[in-house]
């Protein structure tokens, strides 16, 4: 990811709730994709349903052409596809590990965020990963907090997840600024010391999204450009969500609940890890 201002853009208490309107997009349509979500449907099926599912609430994709080259309107990452993922014809199956990225543009703010989705039976140690990777998310979020720094978030991802599990944290890929743009300062990576990095202040708005490997942390691009894939071909997940730093405790402005609620009634998803 390039990042072309070295500038963090504090937003007002309005701007942040248009923000939390475009991250609640996100995890609405999430939603959609969980409750369809089953053996035999394909990635660019979800793609279409969340390009219309947008759409049909006044807001567009983000994905799309982004820095003119991604060609779809959601990241479909399965099994050992890191992030950025096409979608594509080939029909998802039982024991799949599917995380779905999307991005929106609501009123001028972005939203932008991930869920990954587990289909049917899997080994424990991959469900082990899911839960592992989405607990680290959280441990992150409660950082996000004014006078801590980037550090602080990064070290509680890689703490949990690398130190306490022996999980692969990813290092080429980071989490981010978010506002008016995709990308804004700072680069929020998973991994990192305490006390380093750029000091928060309240409304900073961020997507911290860990990318974390069952096996090795090293990554490769394929041919296309944009998907990343774990070098020794384990399973990767991703979880994301959209925050504002606040005094006491971070503001979480996506909705994993409107998600979760449709995940556990799906009888194809397997949501026994949490
Ligand atoms: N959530 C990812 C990110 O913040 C997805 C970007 S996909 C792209 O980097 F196509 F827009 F790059
Ligand atoms: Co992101």
């Amino acid at each position: 990811m390039s990042f072309s201002r070295n500038l963090i853009y504090y937003k007002t208490d309005a701007e942040v709730e248009l923000m939390r309107h475009s991250a609640t997009l996100v995890s609405a349509t999430l939603a959609e994709v969980a409750k369809i979500l089953k053996p035999g449907i394909t990635t660019l099926f979800i793609d279409k349903l969340c390009n219309e599912f947008v759409r049909d609430h006044k807001a567009v994709p983000s994905f799309y052409n982004y820095q003119g080259t991604y060609p779809f309107n959601i990241c479909a990452s399965v099994n050992d596809v890191v992030v950025h993922g096409f979608p594509n014809q080939v029909a998802l199956k039982e024991g799949d590990v599917i995380s779905i990225d999307l991005g929106v543009i609501l009123n001028g703010w972005h939203g932008d965020h991930a869920y990954t989705f587990v289909l049917g039976d899997v080994t424990p140690d991959i469900l082990n990963l899911v839960r592992i990777t989405k607990e680290s998310l959280y441990k992150g979020i409660e950082k996000a907090i004014v006078n801590n720094r980037i550090g602080d978030i990064a070290f509680a991802i890689q703490e949990h997840t690398e130190k306490k599990n022996g999980y692969g944290v990813v290092r080429e890929l980071v989490g981010h600024g978010l506002g008016k743009n995709l990308h804004e300062d700072p680069q929020v990576p998973n991994y990192g010391s305490r006390g380093t990095g750029p000091k928060m202040k309240e409304n900073l708005t961020l997507a911290i999204e860990p990318m974390i490997n069952l096996g090795t942390k090293e990554v490769y691009t394929d041919t296309d450009g944009w998907t990343v894939r774990t070098k020794d071909g384990k399973p990767s997940v991703h979880f994301e969500h959209n925050v504002c730093v606040k005094k006491n405790k971070a503001q979480i402005l996506s909705n994993y609940s409107l998600i979760e609620t449709a995940e556990k009634a799906n009888p194809y998803l397997n949501s026994s890890y949490y």
